[in-house]
């Protein structure tokens, strides 16, 4: 197979766990017979301090000549404390996930077993725990109408029934991957664009009647990940709340700095680490590139590369059973491996395997 990829390092640690990323694309590539190329482009901050914006048109056009993209991290502290501040890195995020048509965003929670003392959850509790969120991208809040001047502010939730139906065809089409069974999340009680996703989900359920369908309130849905998080296998939701609740799966794993993601829609797919640009860190060769290898192994099986996937998955596990691992999850006593260093060794691994 032929790639054509297009990679955005972004900001803080991006460039560093790009790096080791791209060293891994290329190590399967060569092992399976593809051919790759590579395109670089810039974004947040780094390309607001270049062209003043965090997505320019010419990253926007590498990214749709591409066949997919390799995302690292965006967002600099700088913006942060300031909220006269007139563009941000976040919403060169925002531009790109809208520009790409990203309306599916999938975010696999995922434990490994020498991390689970890391979990803040009890270790029975979470051990095996193993679903995906499947989260809406470009509808909702964060793209509906919004107003505000110094006495009141709204924002509109708005979803349409094609942006319903489409992302929920794909939590069914996962579901049908996996131990068939979705559930969805809303807050039906309340919203009434939580009605019309209940709705046309119960619409569509006899199309799959090989999965077991359920629904469940947002708030309810919080606690049972903390309660029983083996519950779940495929959870499907709207923008707002599957962002509070992936950052919250993130964490109930212990294995944070260990998630890929990917967003796939109308154009080209993204694949990206969960975790931000730890700006902090940045240039230290510290940074965990273990989700960025991941998100590159969650690109191949995009393309139905499963063998090249499974290769860069086995490398990782390798990696952690040699105490191959950066200080935040290395055994206490043994020496801690920089971002370079657990890179150079996946990807000699891959080479010999
Ligand atoms: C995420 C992030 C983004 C979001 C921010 C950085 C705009 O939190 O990818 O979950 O809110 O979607
Ligand atoms: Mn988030």
């Amino acid at each position: 197979m032929n790639l054509h990829i297009a990679v955005l390092p972004g900001d803080g640690i991006g460039p560093e766990i790009s790096e080791q990323g791209v060293a891994v694309t290329s190590a399967v590539c060569e092992k399976f017979g593809h051919t790759v190329s590579y395109e670089y482009a810039i974004c947040g901050a780094t390309a607001i301090d270049a062209v003043g914006d965090p997505f320019p048109e010419e990253t926007f056009q590498t990214c749709l000549r591409a066949d997919a993209v390799l995302f690292s991290a965006v967002g600099d502290p700088r913006f942060d404390n300031d909220p006269t501040a007139r563009v941000r890195p976040e919403q060169g995020l925002l531009a790109m996930r809208k520009g790409l048509g990203l309306y599916a965003n999938i975010r696999p929670v995922e434990t490994f077993d020498c991390l689970i003392h890391k979990s803040p959850l009890k270790d029975d509790l979470v051990r095996g725990a193993d679903f995906i969120c499947i989260r809406e991208l470009t509808g909702g809040m964060y793209f509906g109408e919004r107003y505000q001047d110094n006495d009141k502010a709204y924002d509109t939730n708005f979803y349409s029934r094609p942006e319903i139906e489409r992302i929920l065809r794909v939590g069914f089409e996962y579901a049908r991957r996996r131990k068939k069974h979705l559930t969805v999340v809303d807050k039906a009680n309340i919203l009434a664009s939580s009605r019309l996703w209940r709705q046309i989900a119960q619409e569509m359920a006899p199309q799959y009647p090989d999965v077991l369908t359920d629904f469940m309130y947002v708030d309810n849905a919080a606690m049972r990940m903390l309660q029983e998080p083996r519950f779940f296998d495929v959870m499907v939701t709207e923008n707002t709340f599957g962002d509070i609740l992936t950052d919250e799966g993130s964490c109930i794993t212990g294995s944070m700095g260990l998630l890929p993601s990917a967003s796939t829609g109308d154009h080209t797919p993204v694949f990206e680490p969960v975790h931000g640009s730890w700006p902090q860190a940045a240039g230290q060769n510290i940074a965990n590139p273990l989700a960025q290898i991941l998100s590159a192994a969650m690109l191949f099986e995009y393309f139905g590369l499963q063998a090249e996937g499974q290769l860069i998955r086995q490398a990782v596990r390798a990696s952690l059973d040699a105490n191959v691992r950066t200080p935040e999850i290395q055994v206490s006593g043994a020496p801690a491996y920089g971002t370079r260093e657990v890179g150079q060794w996946i990807v000699r691994w891959i080479q010999s395997a």
